[in-house]
């Protein structure tokens, strides 16, 4: 199958395009690179001795971008493509409907004219909101509690109804959990810019020495240990996942949501002595306030995708830690030491 990645140099995207090359499709990856670099997709390539042709263009420029998709003409689309800093969308909140809604709308507009209708979209377990009922199921009532979290959730909801509007298309929603690890060579691996939002990058930078210590944001929630939990995916695993649902796509027409989780939890707590045990390091920590918005536990209810797509995530925390902990000491200043 020929396959257009949408934001396929990033951290999901990356590890997703390595194996769909591993598995025989052709791929193309069309990225403006605002929050990658090209080097993802060389490493890539070196590592499964595949080329893929890619696009340096922005989904904003719907001139472009409908050239790109009439030319490849591709057979399905994975669309990673989004800003993902919750923070900055509450900064920044016209920024992010911009490029996540519209920018998705130009898409779907450009794929309707090279007459494309198998779509796999990132969305994100941010569309349950602070839902109370756990685990999470698809059917679990969406909300969303930032400007991030409603475009996934608008999003979702624009593509249900074009699924409603027209039956030739087959589109797949995955809701991921926390995106966690590395490829297992260590070549590639998340690679955030300025200070991480998120635990396990900020705890691997602790961990190399690079920061001296991981603030816990609130040791007072009713959880086993007081810390947060949250539902931890091995990356490798997620894009996997991406394989299962173009397959099903390849059979079946209409619009589903799956969670793509472990339907496990682990505490704050359980994440740094998890890196400590493995890196061998001092991982220092500090209790500090509850940052606002965050819920007590989140996990997933991870049947439907197993049922539906035969896929189930198969990696547990220590090897996520592991991988993570290589791709970290291999390049500890990301993929900008080659560029
Ligand atoms: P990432 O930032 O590493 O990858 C996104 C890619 O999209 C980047 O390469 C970026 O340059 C590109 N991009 C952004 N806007 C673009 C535009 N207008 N035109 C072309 N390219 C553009 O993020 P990621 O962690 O790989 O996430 C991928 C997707 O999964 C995102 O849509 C994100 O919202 C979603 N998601 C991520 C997480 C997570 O924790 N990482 C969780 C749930 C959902
Ligand atoms: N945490 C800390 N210290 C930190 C960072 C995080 O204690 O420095 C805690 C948080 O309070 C939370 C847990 O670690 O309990 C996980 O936080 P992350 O920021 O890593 O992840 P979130 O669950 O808050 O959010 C992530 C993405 C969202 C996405 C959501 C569900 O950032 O975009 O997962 O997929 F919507």
């Amino acid at each position: 199958m020929h396959v257009l990645v949408t934001g396929g140099a990033g951290y999901i995207g990356s590890h997703t395009v390595l194996l769909l090359l591993e598995e025989g499709h052709t791929v193309s990856v069309l990225d403006n690179f605002s929050n990658s670099s090209p080097e993802s997709l060389l490493r890539v390539q070196k590592l499964t001795d595949r080329a893929v042709e890619v696009y340096e263009a922005d989904l904003l420029d719907r001139d472009e971008l409908h050239g790109i998709v009439m030319r490849s003409r591709p057979d399905a689309v994975i669309h990673f493509a989004g800003l993902k800093a919750v923070g900055e969308s509450v900064s920044e909140p016209l920024l992010y409907y911009r490029n996540n809604v519209v920018g998705t709308l130009n898409l779907l507009d450009a794929m309707s004219a090279a007459g494309c209708k198998k779509l796999v979209f990132s969305s994100s377990a941010t569309v349950y909101g602070d839902s109370v009922e756990l685990p999470l199921l698809e059917t679990t009532v969406r909300s969303a509690t930032n400007p991030y979290g409603r475009t996934k959730l608008h999003i979702e909801e624009m593509l249900e109804e074009l699924g409603a509007s027209n039956p030739q298309w087959s589109i797949a929603n995955l809701r991921y959990f926390n995106p966690v690890g590395a490829h297992e060579s260590g070549q590639i691996g998340e690679d955030p810019q300025g200070v991480p939002n998120n635990l396990m990058p900020f705890v691997a930078q602790v961990a190399i020495g690079k920061r001296e210590k991981v603030n816990i944001f609130g040791d007072d929630y009713a959880t086993a240990d007081g810390t947060g939990v949250r539902d931890y995916i091995h990356v490798m695993d997620l894009a996997a996942g991406h394989l299962a649902a173009l397959n099903y796509l390849s059979t079946h027409k209409g619009v589903n949501a799956w969670n793509l989780g472990t339907g496990h939890g682990t505490s704050v707590l359980e994440v740094i002595q998890a890196f400590a045990r493995v890196s061998k390091r001092d991982v220092p920590y500090k209790v500090v306030e509850r940052r606002p918005g965050d819920v007590a536990e989140s996990y997933a209810h991870p049947e439907k995708a197993m049922l539906d797509l035969g896929w189930k995530a198969e990696r547990g925390l220590e090897q996520m830690v592991e991988d993570m902990w290589r791709w970290q000491e291999q390049n500890p200043d990301g993929y900008r030491q080659n560029v």
